[in-house]
């Protein structure tokens, strides 16, 4: 099958070609035009300013997908679509964007969920990932532990229960005024700095169950700042490793207990903190700790971890599969579309 993937669903406006088989996944283009410069100077995204410039990138991504891919339309097999969770005005221009191919070329259309397409960047290629696999969804809206029992079968077995890691990363370099987005600025600063310097909280990760929660450690770094420097002469490279150390304790400690106590046979990091180095190294080594002989670890390469659609083609491709096909006249955006 041949997989044509659109992603709108935040401030990046993505297209790509999939060719997929049961064997093997490969991706003949995956093509992004970021925003990340324009909302910077606000500190973050501005939906109406993102919704806008979607609509001046998105023939353009799509003419340049398709030429990189050598493929014509007539060549699809289908269109799969962000249609949530996300911006509404953002997610909207996918979605009409999609419903107008599919109805001009004739192409079937597969609504994709955007936290599903993080999880499944983790099949693009050949390998065999073993189920149960239990994936941990890390991205600037979500924090997830989900049990894959097989393709399209889902549980939720633990959530953030306020903010997400990634808006963690992102308010507390905003905290520290090192710019947008937070999260690579931290690593990048991080790397310089001691990640003991500071006693930071690992708030959860002695409780049952797997829950988590950032935003006590995000007060944690402003009350540290607030109190012990009043604003001069911050040690920012040490804050910044110790803020991301405390997020990687949580993150690991929980994700390698919740492997443990469910059974699952291979262990998955996906969404946009999974481009964290010492996130992947660290999960990467205690998974394969895990038991007598270790776990399979995967995680996709940096660029399918942050948004693409690269990752809604993959999905769009295992949903087609299913037969999950969407009506072009019926499919609308659902900005609170929960994964399960
Ligand atoms: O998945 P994503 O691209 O968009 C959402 O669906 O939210 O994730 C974006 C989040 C942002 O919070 C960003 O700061 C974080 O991922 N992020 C990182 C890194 N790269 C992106 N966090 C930590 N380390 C990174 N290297
Ligand atoms: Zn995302």
């Amino acid at each position: 099958m041949i997989i044509l993937g659109i992603e709108t669903s935040c401030d990046e406006t993505a297209v790509a070609v999939l060719h997929g088989t049961k064997r093997k996944r490969t991706l003949l283009s995956h093509v992004i035009a970021s925003q990340i410069a324009t909302h910077r100077q606000y500190g973050g995204v501005v939906p109406e300013v993102a919704a806008r410039e979607h609509i001046l990138n998105i023939i353009p991504c799509l003419d340049r997908a398709l030429k990189q891919a050598h493929i014509a339309p007539q060549a699809l097999s289908a269109i799969a679509v962000t249609a949530g969770p996300g911006l509404v005005t953002s997610l909207r221009v996918g979605v009409q964007t999609a419903k107008t191919l599919s109805l001009a070329w004739e192409k079937r259309l597969v609504a994709v969920n955007h936290i599903e397409g993080h999880l499944y960047a983790n099949w693009h290629d050949s390998t065999v990932i073993k189920f149960p696999a239990l994936c941990l969804i890390v991205s600037g809206g979500h924090t997830e532990l989900v049990l894959v029992t097989q393709h399209g079968n889902h549980t939720l077995i633990g959530r953030t229960r306020d903010d997400a890691a990634g808006e963690a990363f992102d308010k507390v370099a905003k905290i520290l005024n090192i710019g947008y987005p937070g999260g690579p600025k931290i690593q990048q600063l991080a790397r310089k700095g001691n990640p003991a310097a500071f006693d930071l909280p690992r708030p959860m990760l002695n409780r049952q169950g797997y829950d988590f929660s950032f935003s006590g450690l995000k007060t944690a770094v402003l009350y540290l700042i607030k109190n012990a420097y009043r604003g001069k002469n911050i040690p920012t490279n040490d804050v910044c490793a110790s803020f991301q150390q405390a997020v990687i304790d949580v993150l690991v400690g929980k994700t390698v207990r919740a492997a443990m106590e469910v059974g699952a046979r291979s262990v998955l990091l996906a969404g946009g903190v999974a481009a964290n180095a010492p996130l992947r190294e660290q999960l990467r080594s205690a998974v394969g700790n895990i038991g007598a002989s270790g776990l399979p670890f995967h995680t996709p390469p940096i660029e399918l971890c942050t948004d693409n659609a690269g990752m809604i083609a993959i999905t769009g491709y295992y949903r087609a599969l299913r037969k999950r096909y969407s009506a072009w006249n019926t499919l609308d955006a659902y900005p609170n579309w929960e994964l399960v």
